[in-house]
């Protein structure tokens, strides 16, 4: 088979991205290890900034979004007894939009589908070759049968665990990382939300987070140990530690009910630099992970499509490679302030387990600021809502 732009990975990034090259005539096609049903099957994020609204819009796949997502103008912050809200809208006049990441890369798939794009499931073995010449191919399995790709380009959407970051030799990528000293336990319930808006506290218990995905399903986190097991917690047992690490006034009112989905999720920091080489390029979390506390890493798998996305159509209407050639110095640009602003947040508000009682008292202080400065506040609401592409 040959196509423009060979696409490893069927996730947000890669159906994103094809979309996108669809609607400008670019053929891609992609490779995806898993099922559809499994990809859709992942409980994820769902905090959209503008940024990812507009390239749905411009996807032609933001209907559903649009009618079913929640605006949020701002988020609660809690810690010990204190409460106070950002207020993006006064302090940066941008929303986000609450819209659950399954629902978005639901919507990908079917605008892919609707409009005949190539998508191989259940793909195995995929080789990227000869991504440092102009003439690259990728080879897989599907079912034991040998498959062959050439292509003009390769986007490696195929996130953390892919092959397309390991095709790029060690001594050209440079790695950092940090894992954090916890993890989320996250439950899924058909319950109402406790609060119209997120709540993000500090507990001395621990870090909590009250979300949602509508109005009759909510999703909450505790921040538990490394070595925990979601066997360990019954949901009652999961509810009552929940309601001792939020406010009274929404602990008073929780609905609680049956957990439908029960996970803990480690919490790194992660980025490879550079995130292209040769006519393979490198897109979400193929190239980086977030901590969840920003929701961030949707939406800088969304910038990164937006920059290769462009480069593409610069190459192909206009001859022109700057856009291709710029991708990894702009994609990293916007990534390592994402990774800042996540690595921010989750120090202010978690409990780390070495944290020294001057530590504590930097953190209450880090709080206190934020809950008494605007310009700290209007700081954290150009991060939370997205920075400029
Ligand atoms: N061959 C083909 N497909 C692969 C391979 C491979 N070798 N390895 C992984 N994949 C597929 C996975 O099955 C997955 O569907 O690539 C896809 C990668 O999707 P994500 O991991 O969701 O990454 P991305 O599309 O960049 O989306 C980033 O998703 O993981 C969340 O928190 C993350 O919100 C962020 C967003
Ligand atoms: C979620 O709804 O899963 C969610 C929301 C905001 C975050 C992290 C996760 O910061």
């Amino acid at each position: 088979m040959r196509t423009q732009v060979a696409i490893i990975g069927g996730g947000p990034s890669g159906l994103l991205l094809s979309q996108l090259l669809h609607k400008h005539g670019i053929q891609s096609i992609i490779l995806e290890r898993k099922t559809k049903d499994y990809v859709l099957g992942r409980i994820r994020a769902g905090v959209l900034e503008q940024g990812l609204v507009r390239l749905m819009e411009e996807a032609g796949c933001a209907d559903r979004l649009h009618a079913e997502g929640f605006t949020h103008e701002g988020t609660l912050i809690s810690y010990g007894k204190e409460v106070f809200r950002i207020d993006f809208a006064k302090h940066v006049g941008t929303p986000v939009v609450i819209y659950g990441q399954t629902e978005v890369t639901r919507d990908l798939y079917a605008a892919r589908e609707a409009s005949g794009g190539q998508i191989e499931f259940n793909v195995e073995d995929v080789v990227i070759h000869g991504a440092d010449t102009d003439a690259p191919h990728v080879t897989y399995n599907i079912g034991g049968e040998p498959k062959r790709i050439t292509c003009d380009f390769v986007a490696g959407c195929d996130g953390f665990h892919g092959v397309s970051r390991k095709t790029i030799p060690e001594n050209v990528r440079q790695e950092y990382e940090k894992i954090y000293p916890f993890g989320w336990l996250g439950v899924l319930s058909e319950t109402p939300p406790v609060n119209h808006e997120l709540i993000y506290s500090n507990s001395p218990r621990g870090f909590a987070l009250c979300s949602m995905r509508h109005a009759q399903l909510s999703r909450y986190y505790i921040q538990c140990s490394l070595n925990d097991d979601p066997q360990n917690w019954t949901d009652n047992a999961f509810w009552e530690e929940l309601k001792r690490r939020i406010p009274d006034e929404q602990a008073d009112v929780l609905v609680t009910g049956p957990s439908i989905e029960k996970s803990i999720a480690p919490l790194r920091s992660f980025v490879t630099e550079p995130m292209r080489w040769g006519r393979l390029f490198l897109c979400g979390d193929a190239a980086h992970i977030v901590p969840p506390t920003g929701a961030k890493g949707l939406n800088t798998a969304a910038s990164d499509v937006h920059y290769l996305y462009h480069g593409l159509r610069e190459f192909y209407e206009r001859n022109s490679s700057d856009g291709l050639d710029t991708y990894s110095a702009r994609a990293l640009a916007r990534v390592w302030k994402a990774e800042r602003f996540s690595w921010w947040f989750t120090s202010l508000m978690h409990r780390f387990p070495e944290q020294t009682p001057f530590d504590l008292k930097m953190q209450m202080a880090d709080l206190e600021f934020l809950r008494e400065s605007t310009a700290a506040q209007k700081a954290m609401a150009e991060n939370y809502v997205g920075l400029p592409y």
